[in-house]
């Protein structure tokens, strides 16, 4: 662990504090640190809200979504306690004459604890508001770095397309250092996606066969079985694509290709994961045409749940994808020649998480049964739970030489410990100033442009939009461009 005590914050602002995020993840992540005595001893925590709140009447509501969202780890005098670092400001954040009142409790906090200036602000707002509020803090001197550490913590997504994202980022790096921003992909909190770069470089028997002489190909999936609920109308400009395939996926892509960095350093992590978004080839309408499917999902068997254009904020003509799968190939020494498999959907059998190693067959058939032997395997399973399994073959006991599959197992919260949440992790090393699991600007702009590349043809070529059944497997089109005749998606 890395000792990072004296770079602690005294002073979190949160800009959006009512909002559902705050409530859901923000919270739960702030109390679970508090009961593991990982907040900082110095902690105040300035709830900005545009609603009519007292301190009274917000600490209420947190309490309430402790209740139902910190797993279980609720204790009314633990509560006691961490209700007391809140101090609830309604504020209207757009305009930049309010922000008297949020120097003032930052000056009363300083001058009642003894703080140093040191915040973090938090940006859980909608993300038009992220460089208006930047700016606003600057203009009022809520910025200033003479006075104590200052960083800004910000959720996605980080622009709409790439223009708005560089836009977006002009104006933040106008006024905060890129060490000082934190942009969240809450992935990158999650246990086993944080296991990937052990797994692979803490097992040299693993590392020594990661390459395009053993592997065959790699299957990155994350599917969900909830619809886009009330947030439509953010869908209807995102999609799959740019909701999931810009930010977690290419994020988990980039763990399982990168390089061993030269050390567990935050800027050398970084660099390996850039270096291989650098090397996915460029997209053309070609590849588009032949290496994609996008598919939008349709009512379910029995017609209880809704069709995507039914849904609420969704036009009814709609044309966003709540589909996406891909096939890429990253050009370097060690992948040249396979093909990595990205999908992920809503709506969609159920939700899953995982990557799957497939390795190439033996160059020679010495066994042979009807069912054909199965390539060997690894998953790493992120979600449900969190496991790696190895699937061998070895011989079925008896006299026949009949060769069966078995699986070799680890779970990791099967039995006992619940791994923290990614907003857990995420907030304790964003107190830290530890930003190995944020994203730096170049791996934002480069998968930005990736992405950005596919939607652009998709709106000028006439691309196929698939349908599938709401609670199915997916759109059977994608399985059409898999790169042998008897190879499939692997589904657990
Ligand atoms: C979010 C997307 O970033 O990730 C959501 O905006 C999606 O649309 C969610 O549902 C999935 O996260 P998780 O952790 O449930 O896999």
């Amino acid at each position: 662990m890395k000792d990072l005590k004296n770079n602690e914050p005294n002073i979190f602002v949160i800009f959006g504090s009512t909002g559902d995020l705050t409530y859901r993840k923000l919270m739960p992540a702030l109390y679970n640190l508090h009961i593991q005595n990982l907040l900082p001893k110095d902690f105040s925590v300035i709830c900005i809200g545009r609603r009519d709140f007292s301190n009274e009447d917000y600490k209420e509501n947190v309490k309430k979504s402790l209740n139902k969202f910190s797993g279980n780890t609720f204790d009314e005098g633990k509560w006691e306690k961490f209700s007391l670092i809140f101090n609830y400001l309604k504020l209207d954040f757009v305009n930049d004459k309010t922000y008297g009142s949020l120097k003032n409790s930052i000056d009363i906090l300083c001058d009642k604890y003894k703080y140093q200036e040191n915040i973090m602000y938090y940006m859980a707002v909608a993300p038009e508001y992220f460089s208006v509020i930047a700016e606003n803090l600057n203009k009022n001197g809520l910025v200033c770095k003479e006075k104590g550490i200052k960083r800004i913590i910000i959720e996605k997504p980080f622009g709409e397309n790439l223009k708005s994202a560089r836009e977006l980022n002009e104006k933040i790096t106008e006024i905060f250092t890129e060490k000082e921003i934190y942009r969240i992909d809450h992935y990158l909190g999650k246990e086993m996606i944080q296991n990937i770069m052990a797994i692979r470089f803490a097992n040299p028997i693993l590392e020594s066969i990661w390459n395009n002489r053993y592997i065959d190909n790699i299957q990155i999936t994350s599917n969900e079985s909830l619809g886009v609920l009330t947030r439509g109308r953010y869908y209807e400009k995102s999609g799959a694509l740019k909701d999931m395939l810009q930010n977690h996926m290419l994020q988990l892509l980039t763990l399982i290709a990168m390089e061993p960095p030269t050390s567990l350093d935050t800027e050398s992590i970084r660099d390996e994961k850039v270096k291989v978004l650098r090397a996915i080839p460029k997209v053309d309408e070609e590849f588009v045409k032949n290496n994609i499917v996008r598919a939008q999902y349709l009512e379910d068997k029995g017609k209880t749940l809704k069709a995507y254009r039914d849904e609420e904020n969704v036009s009814k003509d709609s044309n966003v994808e709540t589909f996406v799968a891909l096939k890429c190939f990253i050009n370097n020494y060690r992948w040249t020649g396979v093909p990595f498999y990205i999908r992920t959907g809503k709506r969609i059998s159920k939700k899953i998480t995982e990557v799957v190693i497939e390795f190439k067959n033996a160059p020679f058939v010495l066994y042979n049964n009807e069912n054909n032997i199965q390539p060997n395997l690894l998953v790493i399973r992120i979600h449900p739970d969190e496991r790696i399994f190895l699937n061998l073959n070895v011989k079925k006991q008896g006299n026949e030489n009949e060769i069966i599959p078995i699986q070799m197992d680890f779970c990791q919260n099967c039995h006992s410990v619940v791994s923290a949440e990614a907003y857990e992790k995420l907030m304790y090393d964003a107190i830290r100033g530890d930003s190995t699991l944020f994203t730096r600007w170049d791996e934002t702009e480069f998968s930005w442009k990736f992405v950005e590349k596919i939607s652009d043809i998709w709106s000028k070529r006439d691309i196929p939009l698939y349908t599938y059944e709401s609670l199915s497997n997916g759109p059977e089109e994608m399985n059409e461009f898999l790169h042998r005749k008897n190879m499939k998606w692997w589904d657990f």
